[in-house]
């Protein structure tokens, strides 16, 4: 049995990392084809060295271009290595374009196509995330969800039961592992930012960077807090090229650094007095890390973080981000449970379930 993974953006990769390892482990023969999605040493190599990814079998070089554009150049480009290959089962991550494009070649050439982190809905069209969220858990074969609100989202669309596992949260599993490594690296990360007490700053979302005075104000709200709570902002290729295009810089009173590695980044949230972001995943880490969350949309995909877990979701209200961080600042601030089976074995249980199906 050959199983391929697909991953083609930074979110892409901690998830991958523990699924094929225990499918390592169970003796599969696996191949990982990376889109090329994200291309930029900082978004992708460094990944591949700190989670022990093997290298990739093959790069599709799909590089950045409109949605469309790179949806459809994954499918021209995947297509002639799926009819060659012939895998068992394909694995597809998350929701970024790759995942929808890889789930949809599968499902044409009827390849079964496995979604790892299946179910999650922010209820929120707007958001190209969400098409893809859903678009893939429609066409593929088995749906591997983290949580219970993953399941009931599933159903409510008219998916089989047969088709849907609940496995937990396979980043999860990245981050309980390499932890200790992230910590490790604690003190040099501290002396590159010469602070204790800080919050820890990322944004990418279209609906927050694209607008650069929209974006502006977000950096004005957090630049004004800095006094109480020094700001670290790792800025992403997107929002450096939004702030570049509309030549505004960001405030000085923000310590700006370029994307960081797996680690430097878990130690600063780990040790971040709040996390500000409009990532998905954060959400998440900073719910096991115990760490307050303000999540700068108004809706999640992943409502158990705010739920259980130590995620506020504050929206684009400006006044209630200032006072959700002067609350924390001042020793306030959520700090939740993990959800079930975010327990670091989820990997286990996907590795468990494609080998169930696999001979169906
Ligand atoms: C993508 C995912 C998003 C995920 C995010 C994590 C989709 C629809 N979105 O968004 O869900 O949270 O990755 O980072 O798939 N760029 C570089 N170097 C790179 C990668 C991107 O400079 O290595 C720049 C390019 O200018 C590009 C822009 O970032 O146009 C956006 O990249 P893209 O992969 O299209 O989407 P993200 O915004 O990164």
């Amino acid at each position: 049995m050959i199983i391929l993974h697909v991953v083609g953006a930074r979110p892409n990769f901690m998830k991958a990392a523990p699924v094929m390892a225990a499918l390592g482990a169970r003796g599969v023969s696996q191949m990982l084809v990376h889109t090329g999605q994200h291309y930029d040493a900082a978004m992708s190599e460094v990944f591949f060295h700190e989670l022990g990814l093997p290298a990739p079998d093959l790069n599709l070089n799909v590089g950045s271009a409109t949605h469309s554009v790179q949806t459809a150049e994954v499918m021209m480009r995947l297509e002639p290595v799926l009819l060659e290959r012939r895998p068992e089962w394909v694995l597809v991550y998350g929701d970024v374009n790759s995942t929808v494009a890889a789930a949809l070649v599968c499902a044409k050439l009827r390849i079964r196509v496995a979604h790892v982190e299946a179910g999650l809905r922010s209820f929120d069209r707007t958001m190209p995330e969400e098409i893809n969220r859903m678009l893939t858990d429609q066409i593929a074969d088995l749906l591997l969800t983290p949580s219970e609100d993953g399941d009931a989202n599933l159903l409510r669309e008219g998916i089989a039961p047969s088709r849907i596992r609940r496995v937990g949260n396979v980043m999860i599993d990245t981050l309980l592992r390499l932890l200790p490594a992230a910590e490790r690296r604690w003190p040099e990360v501290r002396r590159r930012f010469v602070t204790t007490r800080f919050s820890l700053l990322t944004l990418h979302r279209p609906s927050n960077v694209d607008d650069p005075q929209k974006l502006m104000r977000v950096l004005g709200t957090l630049a004004g807090s800095s006094r109480e709570l020094p700001v670290i902002f790792p800025i992403h290729p997107r929002t450096r090229e939004a702030l570049r295009s509309a030549r505004a810089e960001v405030p000085e009173a923000i310590v700006l650094t370029e994307p960081l590695g797996y680690l430097d980044f878990v130690a600063l949230q780990r040790h971040a007095t709040a996390v500000v972001t409009d990532s998905g995943g954060i959400q998440e880490e900073t719910t096991v890390l115990g760490v307050p969350c303000l999540t700068l949309r108004a809706n999640t995909e992943r409502p158990v973080t705010v739920s259980m877990g130590t995620n506020t979701l504050v929206g684009d209200d400006l006044d209630r981000l200032r006072d959700e961080l002067r609350g924390i600042a001042g020793g306030g601030g959520k700090r939740g449970s993990v959800p079930p089976l975010w327990d670091g074995r989820a990997a286990e249980r996907v590795a468990d379930a494609l080998l169930a199906a696999g001979g169906e």
